[in-house]
C-alpha cells in the first residue's frame, strides 16, 4: 500500500513539475502562433536545391561538395519553423496557411492577423536603412564567400578556440591573467601584455603609457587580438612599449563568476550598461593603475566599450583624474539613426517589441536560429549568401558587410563572437533607439520612480566628460550613425580628434577585423596617443 502511495505521489510530483517547467520555459507564443501546414505539404525548394547540388557533384569530391555546396535555399527550407512567431523566409510561397505574405526585396514575411507586421511599410522601416548600406554582391561573389568558408575551416583554424592567453603565447608575447572583483561581486578576467624590455631607455621613456582596451557589444578581449601581430591594435601598442590591458565586461566568457550568483541564475544577468559603466569600468581602471603604479591610463573603447566609457565619465566625473585620454572607435551613444534591423525591432516603439521582449526573456542574451533569421538573418542570407556568416549573431546585428574582412578571418571571428552579454544590456541600447537620448536603463515609470525618483530615467550628461576624446567613425556603420556621432561630438566639451574613415563601406566590425584598420585607424590613434603622452609627461 505504501509503495502504491509513494508511486502515486511520485507521479503527481512529476506531473506538477513538468507543468511548471513547460509553463516557464516554453516561450509563450500563442499570440503569434502560426499554424503549420497540413500533413500533405510538399517542400519543392528543398528538392530543387538537392538536385542543384547533385549536378555540380561531378566536378568536386563528394565530401567537400557536401559541406561547401551553395545551399542557401536548402538552409532556409531545412530550418524553417512554422511555429516561429513571425515566420519569415524568402522562398516561393504562394499562399501560406496563416495568411498573407509580404514580399520585400525578395524576402518574405508573414503578415497574417497574428503577425506584428501588417504592411510592407513596416518591413521597410526596419530593414531599408540597413539594406541600402549593404554591398549588393553578385551571385558569383556570394558563391565565392560561401565556398571560402566551410564549417571545416571553423573547426581547423588553430586560433579558433584559443583564449586570449593562448593567442598571445602562440605569437611569443608575454601575458598575465588578472582577476578584478567589482564592488557588486562580479569577477572579471583582465589580460595584460606587460611592457617589453627592449633597448636601454632614457629615464623619461621608462614611464610607459598604460592602455585599457574595451571590447564591443557581445565581444571580449579576444577581439583585440584576432588580426594578429603587427595588425591588431593590442599587438601594435605592445610593440611600441605600451603596457596593454584587455578588459572584459561582466557576462562575457571571461567574466562569468560572481561571489554569490551562479551564471545559471537569472539574477546574474540583471545588469545593463549602467552597471558595466559604474562598476566594471571603474574597478578595472583602479586595479590597472594600482598594479602598474601609474596615475593615468589611455582608454580605447570599441562600440559598447565606448558606450560604457561615456556613461562612466558622466556618472563618476572625478575619474577624469585617472584617464589621460579616450579613443572611441565606432562610438555608440546616441542611437536615433541606428540602421541595424535588430536594434530597431527591439526598440520599445517597434511593432515587434512585445513579442521580442517575451522571446528574449530576462537572462543571458541568447537568440535562436529562427529568431535570428527573422531579425536580419534572412536579409543577410540573401545578400551575402553564406549561412555560416548569417547564422552568427554579430554579423546579423552589426552588419554583414564581409567584403572588408579577409575570408581567412571569418572562421576565427565566428568562433570568438558572440562572447556573451545580458539581455538587459542589449535592451538598454534598444531603448536609446526610441528615446533618442543617452539615458540610464528604463525600468518602466513605477520602478523608475523608486530607483531614480522620477518616472523617466535620467540622462547621462556628456558635458561631464572632460577628458580629451577622439571619435573615429564611418559612414555606413549600422550601429554608430554619423549623425549620432556628430551630435555626440557637439555635446562633448573636449574632443581633440574627429575622424570619419575615408572608405565608402566600413562596417562596425571592421574597426577591429579589417586588414585596413591598422593603416586607416590604428596608426592615427597611436600617433595621437604618443603626442598626448609626451605632453602629459613633458617629454619632447
Ligand atoms: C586560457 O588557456 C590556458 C591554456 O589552456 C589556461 O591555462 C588558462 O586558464 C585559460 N585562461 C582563461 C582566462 O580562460
Amino acid at each position: 500500500m505504501k509503495a502504491v502511495y509513494f508511486l502515486f505521489c511520485l507521479a503527481l510530483a512529476y506531473h506538477c513539475t513538468a507543468n511548471i517547467v513547460r509553463h516557464q520555459f516554453q516561450p509563450r507564443l500563442d499570440k503569434f502562433l502560426i499554424q503549420p501546414p497540413g500533413p500533405g505539404y510538399e517542400e519543392p525548394e528543398q528538392r530543387q536545391s538537392e538536385s542543384t547540388s547533385q549536378s555540380q557533384e561531378s566536378e568536386e569530391s563528394k565530401e567537400s561538395k557536401k559541406k561547401r555546396s551553395y545551399d542557401n535555399v536548402a538552409y532556409l527550407s531545412e530550418n524553417r519553423n512554422w511555429f516561429s512567431p513571425w515566420f519569415s523566409v524568402y522562398k516561393e510561397v504562394e499562399k501560406t496557411p496563416y495568411g498573407d505574405v509580404i514580399d520585400w526585396q525578395g524576402i518574405q514575411y508573414a503578415a497574417g492577423p497574428k503577425s506584428p507586421v501588417k504592411n510592407v511599410k513596416e518591413i521597410e522601416n526596419i530593414f531599408n536603412d540597413a539594406y541600402k548600406t549593404l554591398e549588393h554582391l553578385s551571385e558569383e561573389e556570394k558563391r565565392m564567400i560561401h565556398a571560402a568558408f566551410g564549417p571545416e575551416d571553423v573547426a581547423q583554424a588553430p586560433s579558433v578556440r584559443a583564449n586570449a592567453t593562448e593567442l598571445l603565447r602562440s605569437n611569443q608575447y608575454e601575458v598575465e591573467e588578472h582577476v578584478v572583483k567589482t564592488n557588486d561581486g562580479y569577477f572579471l578576467t583582465v589580460f595584460r601584455i606587460p611592457p617589453k624590455e627592449q633597448e636601454p631607455l632614457s629615464s623619461e621613456e621608462i614611464k610607459r603609457p598604460v592602455a585599457l582596451l574595451m571590447h564591443g557589444i557581445v565581444g571580449s578581449a579576444d577581439d583585440w587580438l584576432l588580426l594578429g601581430p603587427k595588425m591588431s591594435l593590442a599587438y601594435m601598442l605592445a610593440d611600441l612599449g605600451c603596457d596593454v590591458w584587455l578588459g572584459n565586461t561582466r557576462g562575457n566568457k571571461y567574466a562569468r563568476r560572481h561571489a554569490s550568483k551562479h551564471e545559471s541564475n537569472p539574477d546574474f544577468w540583471q545588469y545593463s550598461i549602467d552597471e558595466i559603466a559604474t562598476n566594471d569600468v571603474p574597478a578595472m581602471t583602479d586595479y590597472i593603475l594600482k598594479t602598474s603604479g601609474k596615475e593615468k591610463l589611455f582608454y580605447v573603447g570599441h562600440s559598447q566599450g565606448s558606450t560604457a566609457f561615456f556613461a562612466f565619465m558622466a556618472a563618476l566625473p572625478h575619474y577624469k583624474e585617472k584617464v589621460a585620454m579616450m579613443f572611441a572607435l565606432s562610438p555608440m551613444v546616441y542611437m536615433k539613426n541606428v540602421r541595424s534591423p535588430f536594434f530597431k525591432m527591439i526598440s520599445p516603439t517597434s511593432a515587434f517589441y512585445e513579442s521580442l521582449h517575451e522571446q528574449l526573456g530576462n537572462g543571458e542574451f541568447k537568440i535562436g536560429k529562427d529568431l535570428l533569421a527573422t531579425v536580419g538573418g534572412n536579409m543577410c542570407q540573401k545578400e551575402v549568401g553564406c549561412r555560416h556568416i548569417c547564422s552568427n549573431l554579430n554579423f546579423v546585428i552589426t552588419g554583414a558587410d564581409t567584403t572588408g574582412i579577409e575570408f581567412a578571418m571569418l572562421p576565427s571571428i565566428v568562433s570568438h563572437l558572440p562572447a556573451g552579454a545580458s539581455t538587459r544590456s542589449i535592451r538598454h541600447i534598444g531603448q536609446g533607439v526610441a528615446s533618442h537620448e543617452f539615458r540610464k536603463y528604463d525600468y518602466g515609470s513605477n520602478v523608475n520612480s523608486m530607483i531614480y525618483g522620477q518616472s523617466e530615467p535620467p540622462k547621462y550628461n556628456m558635458a561631464n566628460v572632460e577628458v580629451p576624446v577622439a571619435l573615429y567613425y564611418s559612414e555606413e556603420d549600422w550601429l554608430a550613425h554619423p549623425k549620432d556621432v556628430e551630435r555626440l561630438q557637439k555635446e562633448l566639451p573636449n574632443v581633440i580628434d574627429t575622424y570619419k574613415v575615408p572608405e565608402k563601406h566600413f562596417s562596425h566590425m571592421e574597426f577591429q577585423f579589417s586588414e585596413k584598420a591598422p593603416e586607416l585607424i590604428y596608426k592615427r590613434l597611436i600617433l595621437l596617443l604618443g603626442k598626448q603622452y609626451r605632453e602629459i609627461n613633458n617629454i619632447n
